[in-house]
């Protein structure tokens, strides 16, 4: 290990779907805490036309007060640093809000500068108002500036939670040539080599991979959280699922869902399957048994295990137990 620590900033919370909902449809508010989305985040932003964004505010905050949210994580997107809506985005949330916000969201972060002016306002407003719970920050990467920016503004404050990659801001930033959000691009392709007999075949490449990795590693080596975003098509559940499981693989703890059809399926992908649970559990009880024996590393059904291990299979369990929690709420 470095002599450098990685310290967790991220409170310890259950990541596998975060829920969007217009903060201009009140009506979806009860529906959203009601269903069995980890996260909720009511949204100021691109889901709110320009004319509905004080009714939008207004909305959000009285729900704030009066929703039962049960134990779900609640976040608000607020809009970008670029327009006067954001800091009253920012005031009327904090001031009035009341304790039940857990986060607030900002997207089209460009530099670590813009995380602090809202952690600036936000602790401003949070000590007028003599907040007791604090409030956590979210990023929401998906411009160029962001990505290049990526390591200074995973590391621009306390407050900050997780990092989120929103690929259609992102391809409109980078001028992609595509349209989808998330998911793949039928020209975005390898050919096999030339060969006298077969016909070549056309490989189909991830257009996200890079800055979606990048995003998982600026965030894990900063504590963060790492969280896929929105996937366009939601009557395309296998699409879903695909782009789903690439980003779990990565690394990342979890999806947006535009749509309430894709939280169940985010809930079941980064669930972590039983067999890795069991595998984790019997992990730490043949260490506990190691140590006690004053062993390092030793074999599990053939396989070797150490002090790594421990690690991997203590993440696992400590998710699976929150997991469980959740399912008896
Ligand atoms: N939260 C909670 N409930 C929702 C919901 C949401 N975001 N979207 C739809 N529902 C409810 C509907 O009210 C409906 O409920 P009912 O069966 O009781 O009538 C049910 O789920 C099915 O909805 P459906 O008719 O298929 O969707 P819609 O046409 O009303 O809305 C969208 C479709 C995409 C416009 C809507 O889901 C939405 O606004 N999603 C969030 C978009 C967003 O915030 N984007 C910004 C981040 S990228
Ligand atoms: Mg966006």
């Amino acid at each position: 290990m470095s002599f450098t620590l990685i310290e967790a900033h991220a409170p310890v919370r259950l990541y596998r779907s975060k829920l969007f909902v217009p903060g201009s449809r009140p009506s979806l508010f009860e529906k959203a805490a009601a269903g069995p989305a980890d996260v909720v985040c009511l949204d100021l932003e691109d889901a709110v036309a320009p004319s509905d964004k004080d009714a939008a505010r207004a909305n959000i905050v009285s729900a704030l007060n009066e929703v039962d949210w049960r134990g779900k994580t609640i976040t608000v997107r607020i809009n970008g640093l670029d327009t006067d809506f954001c800091y009253r985005d920012v005031i009327a949330l904090v001031e009035k809000g009341g304790e039940r916000l857990d986060a607030i969201m900002i997207p089209k972060v460009g530099t670590a500068a813009d995380v602090y002016a809202i952690d600036m306002l936000v602790t401003q407003a949070s000590s007028f108002v003599g907040r007791r719970k604090r409030i956590g920050l979210e990023v929401i990467i998906e411009t160029v500036l962001g990505l290049t920016n990526i390591d200074a503004i995973a590391a621009s404050s306390k407050r900050l939670e997780s990092l989120h990659f929103g690929s259609a801001d992102y391809a409109a930033s980078q001028r992609m040539r595509t349209t989808n959000i998330g998911g793949g691009n039928a020209d975005y392709v390898m050919l096999t080599d030339k060969h006298p007999a077969q016909p070549r075949e056309r490989h189909w490449n991830d257009l996200w991979h890079y800055p979606l990795f990048r995003m998982v590693q600026a965030a894990r080596a900063h504590g963060l959280m790492a969280i896929d975003g929105p996937f366009g098509d939601y009557g395309d559940a296998d699409g879903f699922n695909a782009q789903a499981m690439r980003t779990a693989i990565l690394g990342c703890e979890g999806k947006w869902a535009i749509h309430p059809s894709q939280v169940a399926l985010a809930n079941a992908i980064y669930t972590p399957p039983e067999k890795e649970f069991e595998r984790a559990e019997a992990i730490l009880a043949a260490m506990a048994d190691a140590q006690a024996k004053g062993l390092g590393a030793v074999a599990l059904n053939g396989v070797l295990i150490d002090a790594a291990s421990i690690r991997q299979a203590q993440t696992i369990v400590t998710q699976m137990t929150m997991i469980r929690e959740r399912t008896r709420i």
